[in-house]
C-alpha cells in the first residue's frame, strides 16, 4: 500500500498533488491554443448546434462541477440549471428535444445520476456522460461520453477528479456556445490559453501553499464558513464539503448574496470565513468580507489580488497565481482541498476513509 501511495501519506494527499498531471490529460489534444478553440474528437463539428438549454445532473462534488459549469454555461448566454440527480429523479424532467442533458459522475456507478439519466432519456433528452471511468454504467446509459482522464482516485474524498470536471465540462461549454452561436466565445482565445497553463499554475500552489499554517492557527474553531459568487459559489460548497468531509468540524459554504439572509446570525470570532475571489465580482466579495469581520470573524481570501484592495482588507491570504477569471475557482479549490486535508490531519482523522462514507453510492 506504501507503494501505490507513493511515499504519501495519504491517497488524498498524493491525489491532490497528482493534480497537474491529470490536468494536463484531460486537456491533452483538446486546446487549440491558436485559434482560441476546442477540439473534442468525440464531437463532429456542430454536434451541439441544435442545444438550447442544458441540464448538469450530478451527486456531491461532481454536482459542484455541474453547478460550475451551468454558471459558464449562463455566462455566455446559454441556459443552464445544474441539479442534484437525486432530486431531478422526484419530478417530471422539464425536458424538451433541445434539451442536452449533461450527467457529470466521476464512477459513472452513483445510483441517483443513473437513475436521473435514464428519467431524462425516456422524456426525449439527448444525454452526455462526463466521468473518469471508461466502460461504466453511465456511459452505457447516455448517448455519448466525455472522459475526464484524471487517473484513478482511491480517496474517498474527490479531489482530482473535481479539477479534471470542472475543466472538461469548460471545455464542453466553449464548444457548446461555438456550435450554438456559430462563433467561438469571444473569452476562448485567453480561456484556452490559461488553461494550457494549468497544470503549471496548481503546481505552484502546491509548491507555495500556507493552507497548512492556516489550518494550524484555526484548529479549534466553532465552524468554518465558505463564500464565493457565480463559479466561486460552487467552490465554497465544495471547501466546506470536503472540510466536513474528513475533519469532521461543522463547515459550510454560501453564495456570498446569501450571507445576509441567515448565515450572518452564525458569524462570531470563532468561525473563520474563507472568502473566495475570481476576478469576477471581487467588489460586491470584499463587501461581504466587511460584514463578517464587522462581527468580529477572522477572514481567509483565497484570491490573486490583481489589485491589492483584497490583501488590504483579508486577515490571512492563501495566494493564487493570476489566471482567467473563469478557470480561478480551480486554483482556489486546491487551496482549500489543502486546507481541509492539513485540518484533517491535524486532527488525526482517517482521511482517506472518512466514517459513514463511501467513494461510490449505489443505493438510492
Ligand atoms: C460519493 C463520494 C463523493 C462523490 C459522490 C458522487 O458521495 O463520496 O466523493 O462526489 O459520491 O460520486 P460520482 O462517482 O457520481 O462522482
Amino acid at each position: 500500500e506504501t507503494a501505490t501511495k507513493g511515499g504519501y501519506e495519504h491517497y488524498m494527499y498524493k491525489e491532490i498533488h497528482e493534480q497537474p498531471g491529470a490536468l494536463r490529460r484531460t486537456t491533452q489534444s483538446r486546446l487549440n491554443t491558436h485559434a482560441g478553440g476546442v477540439e473534442l474528437e468525440e464531437f463532429p463539428p456542430e454536434s451541439f448546434a441544435d442545444v438550447k438549454q442544458v441540464h448538469l445532473l450530478a451527486m456531491g462534488t461532481s454536482h459542484h462541477a455541474g453547478m460550475y459549469a451551468a454558471s459558464l454555461l449562463n455566462s455566455r448566454g446559454i441556459p443552464a440549471y445544474a441539479f442534484m440527480a437525486g432530486e431531478y429523479s422526484v419530478i417530471k424532467p422539464p425536458v424538451t428535444p433541445d434539451t442536452l442533458v449533461v450527467a457529470v459522475s466521476q464512477s459513472g456507478e452513483t445510483a441517483d445520476t443513473l437513475d436521473a439519466v435514464r428519467r431524462a432519456r425516456a422524456a426525449g433528452a439527448r444525454t452526455l456522460a462526463v466521468t473518469n471511468v471508461v466502460g461504466s454504467s453511465i456511459t452505457r446509459e447516455c448517448d455519448d461520453e466525455l472522459l475526464i482522464r484524471a487517473g484513478p482516485e482511491i480517496g474517498v474524498a474527490a479531489t482530482k477528479t473535481f479539477s479534471s470536471q470542472v475543466t472538461a465540462l469548460t471545455l464542453l461549454t466553449e464548444r457548446i456556445v461555438e456550435d450554438v452561436t456559430g462563433a467561438k466565445s469571444p473569452e476562448a482565445r485567453d480561456l484556452m490559453e490559461a488553461l494550457s497553463r494549468l497544470p503549471g499554475d496548481v503546481q505552484e500552489v502546491l509548491d507555495t501553499s500556507m493552507a497548512r499554517e492556516i489550518a494550524i492557527e484555526y484548529e479549534g474553531s466553532d465552524a468554518y464558513f465558505f463564500i464565493g459568487r457565480g463559479a466561486a459559489h460552487p467552490v465554497a460548497l465544495e471547501g466546506a464539503l470536503k472540510f466536513k468531509e474528513i475533519s469532521y468540524e461543522h463547515a459550510e459554504g454560501f453564495a456570498a448574496s446569501e450571507l445576509k439572509h441567515g448565515p450572518l446570525a452564525l458569524v462570531t470570532p470563532l468561525s473563520p470565513v474563507f472568502a473566495i475571489f475570481t476576478g469576477h465580482e471581487d467588489e460586491a466579495t470584499l463587501s461581504n468580507v466587511k460584514e463578517v469581520q464587522a462581527r468580529g470573524a477572522p477572514v481567509i481570501a483565497i484570491t490573486s489580488d490583481r489589485s491589492g484592495e483584497v490583501t488590504e482588507f483579508a486577515d490571512h491570504v492563501l495566494r493564487i497565481p493570476d489566471t482567467h477569471p473563469d478557470i480561478a475557482g480551480v486554483l482556489a479549490n486546491v487551496q482549500l482541498q489543502l486546507v481541509a486535508y492539513h485540518a484533517a490531519d491535524l486532527l488525526e482523522r482517517p482521511i482517506d476513509k472518512p466514517r459513514n462514507l463511501a467513494k461510490c453510492v449505489t443505493v438510492e
